[in-house]
């Protein structure tokens, strides 16, 4: 054989290993099996059926639910322990990785925001977005987009919602973050609407306004800010669109799926929205705190499919442990919520829909005694959960009071709910998501 095909032969070997055998540090960790994880990735399996049947059996089975999951070359270890990832979260040792430096996202977003930096420049931006965020909730505009709603809906008919959602969730977004009226929901097609799919540059039109005249806005409360610089406030409104408005169209979709698939569930909780609204044709906050049962609806749904399957994935530079596990420095971790979800020994009957599991003892707005996370735990959970629990309690109650629902005859989601492939995004939005509206 000659040097060059030796060479070729050496390369392709050490490549190959590279790739595809686990590295020795790691290998006492339980890990799933590759080939299924290829077929998987191959067939454009959603990322919630994968955790399903491959990564829930083998956490379940090893009773220790940490697992090593190979992501195209990387390894990067799962965490489907609720308390082993809150502990994670909360060590600060664990640092957040950052998207590769070439990906297109950096030119939607920008460099200078609260999701894609850390140390330093990501406290000054936490503080700003925290702070801008502790307005009192968006109540207004949930229920204006609700009744915008309400003018499509109409009668009644069978409605494509997972795009119905999309429209909704950007006009509350632009009302509340920007204090600008997109329409979407009205008037799909408006310049600004197509705009905002093809680019955002937009923002920074809308900003320079806001400037001028502030409102009672997030961004208005971010440009009082004097830590903060014009772009620094323009990247954090591009970053704030991207995160917010798929995970919440999508947990819109999963939350009307539910009810419709589960009418006695619709009615129990349509009956409470009706006792506390009664005639009026408006909502506050106080009338949202006396739903018990409508908040037990939206974190059962976030429990079953929630809109974010993982978080971005952590790094430590020194030794760690993982509940009893040695962690290599430089090794990927992530927090794997729609597994900590589902574990059977957290969750009876883990992929039935029970909302009532939430109304137990420890209930009320205060769920810290239920081992959930759909925004995620320690420093980097999302700033914007409050904003986005109360845009979902609102739009319910509000859709309970005025209309009833069901899946269209021989839905694709009769069973279980169908996701779109979301490789890369992490995200899960029901698909096709037709729906049967009948005016109350
Ligand atoms: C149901 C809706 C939502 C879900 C399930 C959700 C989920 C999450 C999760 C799990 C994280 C943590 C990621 C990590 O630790 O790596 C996160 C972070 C974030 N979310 Fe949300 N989110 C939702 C809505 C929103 C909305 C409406 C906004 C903006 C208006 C938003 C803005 C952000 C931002 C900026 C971050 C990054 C925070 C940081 O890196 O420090 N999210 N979200």
């Amino acid at each position: 054989m000659t040097i060059p095909i030796l060479l070729l032969l050496g390369t392709l070997a050490w490549g190959f290993r590279k790739l595809f055998i686990v590295p020795s540090n790691l290998a006492h960790i339980p890990r799933v099996s590759i080939l299924s994880l290829l077929w998987s990735y191959i067939s454009k399996e959603p990322e919630s059926e994968r955790i399903q049947r491959l990564f829930l059996p083998l956490a379940n089975e090893s009773g220790h639910p940490i697992i090593l999951v190979w992501t195209f070359g990387l390894w990067i270890i799962h965490v489907l322990d609720f308390k082993i990832g809150e502990t994670a979260l909360r060590d600060r040792r664990w640092v957040r990785q950052l998207p590769p430096q070439d990906l297109l996202i950096w030119r939607l977003v920008g460099r200078s925001n609260l999701a894609f930096t850390i140390g330093e420049t990501w406290r000054k931006h936490s503080k700003a977005v925290t702070t801008a965020f502790q307005g009192p909730p968006p109540i207004e505009s949930i229920v204006r987009s609700s009744k915008e709603l309400f003018t499509v809906l109409g009668e009644g008919g069978t409605f494509k919602w997972n795009d119905l959602t999309l429209r909704v969730t950007l006009d509350i977004l632009g009302d509340a973050i920007l204090g600008h009226q997109f329409k979407a929901v009205l008037q799909p097609h408006s310049p600004f609407v197509n705009g905002y799919h093809d680019t955002m540059e937009s923002f920074g039109q809308l900003i320079r306004e806001k400037e001028k005249k502030k409102g009672p806005d997030v961004i208005s409360r971010m440009l009082e800010c004097e830590d903060l610089t014009f772009d620094d406030v323009l990247d954090n409104v591009s970053v704030l669109f991207v995160a917010g408005h798929d995970t919440a169209a999508g947990a819109l979709s999963s939350l009307i799926y539910y009810l419709a698939k589960y009418p006695t569930y619709q009615n129990q909780a349509r009956d409470e929205a009706k006792k506390v609204i009664q005639n009026s044709d408006t909502l506050d906050q106080e009338m949202l705190t006396k739903m018990p049962f409508g908040l037990a609806c939206v974190q059962e749904t976030m429990r079953m499919n929630n809109s974010s399957n993982f978080t971005l994935p952590r790094e430590a530079d020194t030794p760690m442990m993982l509940g009893k596990y040695h962690i290599p420095p430089k090794t990927m971790m992530c927090f794997n919520i729609s597994g900590i979800h589902h574990l059977e020994n957290t969750w009876r009957d883990h992929n039935t829909y029970n909302p009532t599991r939430f109304l137990s003892p420890g209930s009320g707005d205060d769920k810290s005694s239920f081992p959930i996370a759909p925004f995620g735990l320690g420093l980097r959970q999302c700033p914007a959960r409050h904003f986005a629990m109360w845009e979902l309690r609102g739009i319910l109650a509000m859709l309970l009071v005025n209309y009833r629902w069901r899946l269209v005859e021989g839905s694709i989601h009769s069973e279980v709910v169908q996701n779109g492939f979301s490789f890369g995004t992490n995200l899960n939005l029901p698909r096709d998501l037709d729906i049967v509206f009948e005016k109350l």
